[in-house]
């Protein structure tokens, strides 16, 4: 199943082949789209020079060979081919797709496709900037795993490194058990910051969790044991951010930091054997052609740090080690905020020049943009408290209800409290998704919400409107009837519907959610002007209402498909 352009475009190259010569093979007919016909093709008049004939000329010789084909064409303007496609055609095209149970959308060659993304750290709250690579990771999965690809999911959580030592200690203090220990699952930061507090403030205390530090790294049972208290703790907090969120990841995607404890010193080793890494100020670093820091010094990658520690670059050397040669990927996702292109430009030049990441393996940094206040500066506090990721969610989901309470009063109580996460977290995850993910957004919790304009809610609801059709004409919505074309509108709506399975393989090529969003936002709005100029149960015959339903039936199922790709829930009534 193909959108009509997708079918016409190798007919056209074919037609150039034949009209100006083998030479001319795989041409591009340069489909663009058009005002005054479904396509435009522009190719002759890209051609013309190298054919040494008018464009126009080179238009009619293009027609002339084209053959039988289900559109209209004619030659306008300087030399375009304007294209438009039969009626009968879209509605060949259309009963196929209704029939098709995956929509039109393709399934690819599979490919092995690891996706770094959420990584949440340790004792830490998770911030607006987790939250966002854990929704736009997982729609990537989502959307990967629907076109045929095997994705495996890694969570590179932050549970190793110097901080342990001081977390260890707090939690010796306050006791394995107690109130405040189990601070960790519900309010991280306040467990962190009191350790902090004692780090800083007693010197006693910082000198037990330095050696804390020592036995940690040596694998002292006793302190292992500690740390994987801490560490389990956490991830009872991480869980019920991704089940209040409808994420996919699970404990079996946990690949921290810690995973790659044992791989770190035989990487500095291969390196410095290799010759790729020297000593430089007691730390072994990778020096690489073309970074260069302030004062154009050479900008090093440190690998092991002159304590003898090793941090952040080694471990995502490890990552790649682990990807590349265990799991077998042929292209890897690390789902990162922007500010750590550098690092990942410089670990992944690294690992190619060790030979650990060889050229057929994709590396790809799907970059996170920030997520701003209303004040445009990184959204960190609410109203002067720092914030709390949960109380952001429980703050959105309570709003959806304060909307569902107010406009749907007749619906039964336990009807709306199912609705309200489904719109709330629906909305937050959809503002996260329809932006490009490497641009800023101001988070803004109103705007979101809103069941209007490009928002989540308004493709839910935009689904609940087409339900209730079904409802009142008292069919099943998985209705099917030959369709049949007549009003602008249904035509236009029917053409969006081809289209749908090209944008999501698109999203999975390019990696841009947003994308989806946009189609998927189009696609409600054409179907509103058909609700509003196509009479559906009042259609003029038996005939129109079946077609205008079936239309209704496919767009539907196109929304409800699109949203879950992206992760997000259509609710059956709001
Ligand atoms: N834990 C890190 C942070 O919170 C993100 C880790 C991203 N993944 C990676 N492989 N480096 O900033």
């Amino acid at each position: 199943m193909t959108a009509p352009v997708d079918l016409l475009a190798p007919a056209l190259s074919d037609a150039i082949a034949r009209a100006l010569g083998p030479e001319f093979a795989g041409a591009d007919p340069v489909l663009r789209p058009s005002q005054y016909a479904d396509v435009q093709a522009n190719a002759a008049l890209a051609l013309a020079k190298r054919v040494g004939a008018s464009p126009r000329d080179v238009a009619t010789r293009i027609v002339a060979e084209l053959g039988d084909l289900p559109v209209s064409i004619d030659v306008s303007g300087p030399g375009f081919l304007n294209l438009t496609f039969d009626d009968a055609w879209i509605e060949s095209l259309l009963a196929d797709l209704a029939a098709d149970e995956r929509l039109g959308v393709p399934t690819q060659e599979a490919q092995v496709v690891p996706i770094d993304y959420s990584a949440p750290n340790v004792a830490k709250e998770m911030h607006v900037g987790h939250l966002r690579t854990t929704v736009v990771g997982d729609a990537l999965a989502r959307v990967l795993e629907h076109l045929g690809h095997r994705v495996v999911r890694q969570n590179h959580i932050g549970d190793w490194g110097t901080p342990f030592g001081m977390l260890i200690e707090h939690l010796l203090d306050v006791g394995e058990g107690s109130e405040q220990a189990l601070l960790l699952e519900s309010d991280p930061n306040a467990f962190y910051q009191a350790a902090r507090a004692q780090f800083d403030g007693d010197e006693d205390f910082a000198t037990r969790a330095r050696a804390r530090v020592v036995s940690l790294q040596a694998g002292d049972e006793d302190t292992l044991r500690l740390w994987s208290e801490l560490v389990e703790l956490s991830r009872r907090y991480f869980n019920r951010i991704y089940a209040t969120l409808g994420v996919t990841l699970t404990d079996g995607d946990l690949a921290g930091e810690s995973t790659y404890n044992d791989d770190l010193a035989g990487i500095c080793d291969e390196l410095e054997a290799a010759g790729l890494a020297t000593m430089s100020d007691g730390a072994l670093c990778v020096f690489l052609d073309g970074y260069t820091g302030r004062e154009g010094k050479p900008q090093p990658l440190i690998i092991r740090k002159s304590d003898g520690g090793y941090g952040y670059a080694t471990t995502d050397l490890a990552t790649i080690r682990h990807r590349v040669e265990r799991l077998g990927a042929d292209r890897c996702l690390y789902v990162i905020g922007v500010p750590q292109a550098l690092h990942l430009e410089m670990v992944w030049e690294t690992a190619r020049l060790a030979g650990w990441l060889p050229d057929h393996v994709e590396v790809v940094h799907v970059r996170i943009g920030n997520v701003l206040g209303e004040d445009r500066k990184i959204l960190r506090t609410r109203s002067g408290a720092p914030l709390r990721l949960m109380a952001l969610l429980e703050e959105a989901m309570a709003n959806a209800r304060r909307e569902v309470d107010r406009t749907r009063p007749e619906l039964p109580e336990e009807v709306r409290a199912s609705i309200a996460p489904q719109v709330g977290i629906g909305a937050v995850k959809y503002a996260d998704l329809s932006v490009a993910h490497d641009s800023e957004y101001v988070f803004d919790l109103d705007r979101m919400l809103a069941y209007t304009g490009n928002t989540g809610p308004y493709l839910q609801y935009a689904t609940t409107r087409i339900r209730s059709i079904f409802r009142s004409a008292g069919v099943d919505p998985r209705f099917e009837a030959p369709i049949s074309l007549g009003a602008p509108a249904e035509r236009a709506l029917a053409l969006r519907l081809l289209a749908f399975g090209s944008v999501v393989a698109e999203v999975g090529d390019d990696l841009a959610p947003h994308r989806l969003c946009t189609y998927l936002f189009e696609l409600a709005q054409e179907f509103s002007t058909f609700y509003e100029q196509c009479p559906v149960l009042k259609a003029d015959t038996v005939e129109q209402r079946g077609s205008r339903l079936s239309l209704s039936a496919v767009t539907l199922a196109v929304l409800v498909q699109g949203l879950d790709l992206l992760g997000i829930e259509a609710p059956e009534r709001m």
